[in-house]
């Protein structure tokens, strides 16, 4: 059974320069994605994410995480925000928070994270300098839901990068990047169209019922 969207509504989370929430943003204008994006929220008052927003007219709402009594408090007014505005699907652009399973819980299967290696290869901070360090020839992207252990949830996306020689950690970066910004889209507008389920630790298609 996979959860459906019916009312198409992303939030999008962002802590930083979101250019993942552009290649969103730019998809929902071309007709790539079918969704309205409801509302972009952000953990840091001057994240251009949330320029990013204003610009294309869309609510950006800043909610510091500073000051709460408690991670779960956070996560509460997080939800809250998101229920406020119907929001049926959460995407993770950079949001640079871990949350508490009170987030977990009000978004099962509902909520996407995008990351820049191929996981379960490199999770947590600074993945692609993890790549370069292990050694590896290929690195990428991956799109995941979200669930209580961090980057590890059931895959929706993968995309493949080479590792070049005289790669930097900005360079394999920038590479990556490009990649994250078809993947997300792609993956969001697959997880809409519905027909998947989650069987174990992975995405499936469901295949359409027989007339
Ligand atoms: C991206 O590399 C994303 O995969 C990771 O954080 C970075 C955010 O970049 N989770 P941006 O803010 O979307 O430009």
């Amino acid at each position: 059974m996979g959860p459906a969207f019916p009312r198409r509504r992303l939030g999008v989370l962002v802590s930083g320069r979101g250019s993942n929430l552009q290649s969103l943003l730019d998809a929902v204008l071309s007709g790539r994605l079918d969704a309205t994006i409801a509302v972009v929220i952000s953990n840091v008052a001057d994240a251009y994410g949330l320029e990013r927003a204003r610009r294309a007219g869309i609510e950006a709402v800043c909610l510091g995480h500073r000051g709460w009594p408690s991670r779960e408090d956070y996560d509460r007014a997080l939800v809250a925000e998101l229920q406020a505005r119907a929001v049926d699907l959460v995407c993770l652009a950079g949001f640079m928070r871990i949350f508490t399973p009170v987030m977990v819980r009000a978004f099962p299967n509902a909520i996407l994270n995008i990351h820049p290696s191929l996981l379960p290869s490199f999770p947590g901070l600074h993945p692609q300098r993890q790549a370069l360090t292990h050694g590896v020839k290929v690195s990428g992207v991956t799109v995941h839901l979200v669930t209580d252990d961090l980057d590890a949830g059931p895959i929706v996306v993968q995309r493949v990068v080479p590792v070049l020689d005289d790669d930097d950690e900005a360079s394999l970066a920038g590479r990556i990047l490009a990649e994250e910004h078809e993947a997300y889209p792609q993956a969001v507008q697959l997880l809409l169209e519905g027909r998947w389920r989650v069987d174990g630790r992975r995405v499936v298609g469901e295949s359409a019922p027989q007339a």
